[in-house]
């Protein structure tokens, strides 16, 4: 696999001291990356960087393998689509998709074509004549996703694009980009706050803290191996308590785990919710005894709280076969079948 975009050790502060720091990243060809973080980590910081809208302090960014960081954004192999979708109102949709074509000179057949083709691929064909104001939020944002489209950049870069959304259409559009990328083979940086929509679309999330790279993993490794607390804490439902290493061995209560890190001393342990079993009784060999505090039903499965006393509160997710068992004020003991455990420094 080659590499189509690569940012080594990037640095960006504002005057406030705000910015990023560090930041070292390859992208392969093909591949949809996806920046994740809260508001104000700075993805938008990284991504404008990668377009020449900003100019970073330090570090370098190549595009197949050539330096881009000296070029301005409109020679740069890069095409950005934005939250808004920068249409213009008065052109029709076949104008505004066109401008950029028309720029570079391309025959006037080939621009019909290409505008044709573009918007088969972004389901809107037929479109040419409307206008932006007589399309949906939903539309426009595939028109925009269109017009980066057809600049063919080395590396579409994408800055929340579906935000403005409501949740059903962002779902469709996910699948559509998804598609989009599969038929295309383009290279994409995605910028999201929404950890779900970053698992669903990406092959590989950066997850973004205060300026610097947490973790760099597909989602289903970020989602089972969070390397750090932070990312354990941000990305899915997580419980967090404490236990004791002891040398090979993490121990919480009568429960013991690997202890593959080889940590020492006091420990956080984290435990997802689908990774705690709930059995009546508390006379188990193994687990944690605990009293069911609350049950929600929440179709094919249940949420339930249960509390560990000096341990704190726990939620664990049950199947619906399994609450039949169980009622608020009931003794269970609650086991868990994988834990994940962190310094606790
Ligand atoms: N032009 C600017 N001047 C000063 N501070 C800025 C500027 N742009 C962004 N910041 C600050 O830099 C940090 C990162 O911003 P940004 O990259 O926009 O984050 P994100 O896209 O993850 O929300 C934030 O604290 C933000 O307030
Ligand atoms: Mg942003």
């Amino acid at each position: 696999m080659s590499i189509q975009l690569s940012i080594r050790d990037l640095s960006k502060r504002y005057k406030t001291g705000e910015g990023v720091s560090g930041i070292s990243l390859d992208v392969n060809k093909g591949e949809l990356i996806t920046l994740l973080g809260p508001s104000g980590c700075g993805k938008t910081t990284v991504l404008r960087s990668i377009g020449g809208f900003l100019e970073p302090d330090s570090g370098d960014i190549l595009i197949e393998g050539r330096s881009v960081v000296k070029l301005p954004p409109e020679k740069r192999p890069t095409s950005m689509v934005f939250q808004g979708y920068n249409l213009w109102p008065h052109m029709t949709i076949f104008d505004n998709l066109a401008f950029g074509l028309k720029i570079r000179k391309m025959p006037k057949a080939e621009i019909r074509k290409a505008v044709e083709e573009v918007l088969n691929l972004v389901r809107l064909p037929g479109a040419e004549k409307k206008y932006p104001g007589q399309l949906s939020g939903g539309q426009q944002q595939r028109i925009a996703v269109a017009r980066s489209l057809l600049l063919k950049p080395a590396v579409l870069l994408l800055d929340e694009p579906f935000s403005a959304l409501d949740a059903k259409l962002r779902h469709e559009m996910r699948e559509e980009l998804r598609e989009i990328q599969t038929e295309t083979g383009l290279t994409m940086v995605f910028v999201t706050h929404d950890q779900e929509e970053a698992l669903s679309l990406s092959d590989r999330i950066v997850v973004m803290n205060h300026g610097h790279i947490e973790q760099i993993a597909a989602p289903q490794d970020i989602y089972d191996a969070p390397e750090t607390l932070y990312v354990a804490e941000f990305i899915g439902k997580m419980n967090f308590l404490k236990g004791g290493a002891q040398e090979d061995k993490l121990v919480m209560g009568r429960m013991e785990f690997p202890n593959a890190k080889r940590l020492s001393g006091e420990v956080v342990v984290a435990v997802r919710p689908e990774d705690i079993i709930l059995e009546p009784g508390t006379r188990q060999e193994a687990g944690l005894p605990g009293t069911i505090k609350q049950m929600m039903i929440l179709g094919h499965y249940a949420e339930v709280s249960v509390d560990l006393g000096d341990r704190g509160i726990i939620r664990a997710f049950q199947p619906r076969d399994k609450v039949k068992e169980l009622h608020l004020g009931q003794s269970v003991n609650a086991a868990f079948t994988k834990v994940i455990a962190y310094s606790n420094n």
